[in-house]
């Protein structure tokens, strides 16, 4: 149970990647400002948060089942908690989605939305009234940098995160009046489970319904791109973990956080030409003419990183 003076921190899919590095490294805050409910839907899938909480299991932070697409779990989860008392609630829980759109079912899709659309509302449906009634608190959402910047393939998990930005920006206005902050958090390529389950459900699969040149092109030409830039390009998990923690601790949190500088430029772009063509002709000859895209948007990506861009984000350390 959180002691006086301590803020109480809920985290969302704490059983793996950037949820469970979140959740370890807030309770193991040295000065003991806060205590950490780590949620997840299953919890067999506990020992390695568990493991790398260490002393702070207990003390610190604490565990409770959390399915954010269920109305009802997330309903007993709250009333679980001390005076449905919330501080910080940090909704992590996603999922990825990538390949040829003629191959996902409906029922795929509605599911990235269920968890990274509306998993995200039902939290803050149940926690924001509280918020609103003290007159404070501060809601963090784990976006992506493809919440701002489609990626090719990426069509309905960026779409997921471009709902959530937009919900997000009407909604922080509101909650400013009542003293309540709403911060996102953009990261780009993270090497968690999310890339390998990923990767793992691209090699099984059988592409139904594209026809072989897209398949081709998802195949061969975007996927090694993809791999690349997440070599190349990844953050890991206690990056973005870092990054939320100087989030929770500014005095004036800003509402959107890139976490990775190099991809600072690539939003840039996008607002550099309201007409969106610079984008997307910039995108398709990355892709398709210019052979390995990972070299070529490694080159672009180093060369328009200056210092002005790089002061537009969240640094890490
Ligand atoms: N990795 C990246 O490259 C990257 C980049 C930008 C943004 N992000 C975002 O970062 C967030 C965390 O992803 P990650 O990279 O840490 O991936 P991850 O290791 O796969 O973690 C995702 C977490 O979400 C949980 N989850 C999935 N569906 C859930 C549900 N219905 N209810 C509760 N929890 C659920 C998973 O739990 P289970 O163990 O039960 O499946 C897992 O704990 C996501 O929102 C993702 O979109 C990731």
């Amino acid at each position: 149970m959180a002691q006086p003076g301590q803020k109480v921190i809920l985290i969302t899919g704490c059983s793996s990647g950037i949820g469970l590095r979140m959740a370890v490294l807030l309770a193991k805050d040295e000065q003991k400002r806060y205590h950490v409910i780590a949620t997840m839907r299953d919890l067999k899938r506990k020992d390695k948060l568990v493991e790398a909480a260490g002393d702070a299991y207990g003390k610190t932070l604490s565990l409770l089942t959390l399915d954010v697409c269920n109305e009802e779990s997330v309903k007993q989860c709250i009333d679980n908690v001390k005076d449905r008392h919330i501080d910080v609630l940090i909704n992590n829980a996603g999922i990825g989605l990538v390949g040829p759109l003629e191959s996902i079912s409906m029922d795929e899709m509605k599911k990235v939305f269920e968890t990274n659309f509306f998993g995200v509302i039902r939290m803050i449906k149940e926690v924001m009234p509280d918020m609103k009634r003290r007159r404070g608190g501060h809601i963090i959402v784990i976006s992506s940098v493809m919440g701002l910047q489609g990626v090719v393939f990426n069509d309905v998990y960026a779409a997921s995160k471009f709902a959530m930005e937009g919900f997000c920006e009407c909604l922080a206005v509101q909650l400013l009046k009542f003293n309540v902050i709403l911060s996102m958090i953009e990261p780009g390529p993270v090497h968690t489970e999310f890339e390998m389950k990923m990767i793992q459900d691209v090699s099984q699969k059988e592409y139904p319904g594209a026809d072989p040149d897209t398949v081709h092109y998802f195949k061969n030409v975007y996927l090694p791109s993809s791999v690349d830039i997440f070599e190349a390009l990844g953050q890991t998990p206690d990056d973005i973990a870092r990054c939320t923690k100087k989030v929770i601790e500014a005095s004036n949190p800003r509402f959107r956080n890139l976490t990775n500088p190099l991809y600072t430029p690539i939003v840039a772009m996008k607002y550099a030409d309201e007409t969106g063509g610079l984008s997307v002709k910039a995108f398709y000859h990355m892709l398709f003419n210019m052979g390995g895209l990972m070299h070529v948007s490694m080159t672009a990506m180093k060369y328009l990183t200056c210092g002005c861009l790089r002061s537009r984000t969240v640094s890490p350390n």
